[in-house]
């Protein structure tokens, strides 16, 4: 039996905290810092890798990286330094995350389909190639922006203005220090998941992400308002050539260069025609997609990232998947992604009906209570025999919270319901 330390404080940590503390190997599940939903909290913060280090040595523990911003610190280089077992991709691997422009020449050069682009550090020049295009454009800052550094354009003039929001007025800091200038694909977006041990990768059920936080995908981006999986989006077909011509091309083309890359590989797809294009990567887990997904495991999730670290998922049996669907309901506090109110108390808990989950975010413990503390609260997760009953039954469970600041989206999962 060994010790588990699972680094967040996410939805997404709380899923792989719950779905980990179910392995028979597996004797306690450490979650540091946690939320209000995680058990055995420990009081460390992610980006204090010494700290989270010296815990992981004197407990025993085997640990799991949730969020990016340790992984693109080094965590795991830290760790393998110091002899501690530890699931995630080293800094460099990271890179397919924390330097956009590093991702895309990245994708250029190995022939990994992405919209087309050029890259920019002077305003000046990169305001005059938007004005040479007849297409509309997205412009990125390279770095690590919390989400928020992607700004996707209706017209020259926003291009123009967003290239002033991160080139010059550097609203995300460093990040912003160069950019990228894409083309913008209009089409529909999912999100493809694999875990590799470096030499192979296999397939996460397929999901699907509701960025906007309004119904219809209206109004700004966020973190992500709720998710469903499988998505009817992907089919056999269609996962088949992103297994193929993104993820293995990826984790070869890695390889090939000189970088074993370990952990979840995460692509942002968009799919246009049929045809798949890498928006970008991600080198963890997706929030809130980890929920649904880690609902619907039928495996052990421990043996597998014991696998990945060791470099033997070959020798693993497929991953099987329970056939229910999925859905995930986030809700946040109101204003968000603004500014919203913390320390609400949250009740109902106990009401919500048996098989239903909820994974807790920006929440935590005062004494007996449950208070908000962040903008996206709760992840109420739920499964159904088919799309629409797990979106009824995520949505019962959803009602029986009660806060005076409660903000959900209505329509999850209904993107897949036009699909079927
Ligand atoms: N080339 C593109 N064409 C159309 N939309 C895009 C493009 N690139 C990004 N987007 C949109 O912007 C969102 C955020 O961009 P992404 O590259 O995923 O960065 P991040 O998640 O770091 O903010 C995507 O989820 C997608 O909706
Ligand atoms: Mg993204």
């Amino acid at each position: 039996m060994v010790n588990v330390l699972v680094i967040g404080s996410g939805g997404r940590e709380h899923a792989l905290s719950w779905k980990l503390s179910q392995s028979s190997k597996v004797e306690t599940v450490f979650t540091a810092p946690g939320n209000g939903g995680t058990e055995n909290n420990v009081p460390i913060s992610v980006d204090d890798l010494d700290g989270l280090a010296d815990f992981a040595q004197k407990n025993n523990c085997f640990t799991v990286v949730g969020p990016e911003d340790p992984l693109a610190a080094g965590i795991v280089d830290k760790f393998n330094k110091l002899g501690l077992r530890v699931f995630g991709p080293s800094r460099q691997a990271a890179q397919l995350e924390s330097s956009k422009i590093w991702a895309k020449d990245f994708m250029k050069r190995n022939e990994i389909p992405t919209a087309r682009f050029e890259i920019f550090d002077d305003a000046q020049k990169a305001q005059e190639y938007v004005k040479s295009l007849d297409y509309n454009v997205v412009v990125k800052a390279d770095g690590l922006a919390a989400g928020k550094g992607v700004i996707v354009c209706n017209s020259n003039d926003e291009a123009i203005s967003a290239i002033q929001t991160i080139l010059v007025n550097k609203t995300f800091g460093d990040a912003g220090n160069r950019i990228i200038i894409e083309e913008r694909i209009d089409g529909i977006e999912a999100s493809y998941i694999a875990l590799s041990d470096g030499d192979i990768a296999i397939p996460m059920a397929s999901s699907q992400d509701h960025k906007r936080i309004f119904d219809n995908d209206e109004g700004p981006n966020t973190g992500g308002m709720g998710a469903y999986s499988p998505t009817p989006i992907i089919d056999d077909n269609l996962a088949k050539i992103i297994q193929e011509e993104v993820i293995e091309k990826t984790i070869h083309a890695m390889k090939k260069e000189g970088i074993v890359f370990k952990g979840f590989l995460y692509a942002g797809i968009m799919i246009q025609d049929g045809k798949p294009y890498v928006l970008e990567y991600n080198v963890r887990m997706g929030d809130p997609e980890c929920q649904p997904i880690t609902m619907r495991m039928d495996f052990d999730l421990y043996d597998y990232f014991v696998a990945s670290v060791d470099g033997t998922l070959s020798s693993l049996p497929p991953a099987t998947w329970k056939s229910q669907s999925a859905v995930c309901v986030v809700l946040a506090s109101k204003g968000y992604p603004e500014a919203y109110s913390k320390d609400d108390e949250i009740t109902g808990f106990d009401s919500v009906p048996e098989g239903a989950i909820v994974f807790h975010a920006g929440t935590k413990k005062s004494g007996e209570k449950i208070l908000s503390n962040g903008g996206r609260v709760l992840g109420v997760t739920a499964l159904g025999d088919t799309l629409q009953s797990a979106i009824t039954n995520a949505y019962a469970a959803t009602d029986k919270i009660i806060w005076s600041q409660k903000f959900h989206r209505k329509d999850i999962g209904q993107k897949g319901l036009s699909y079927l």
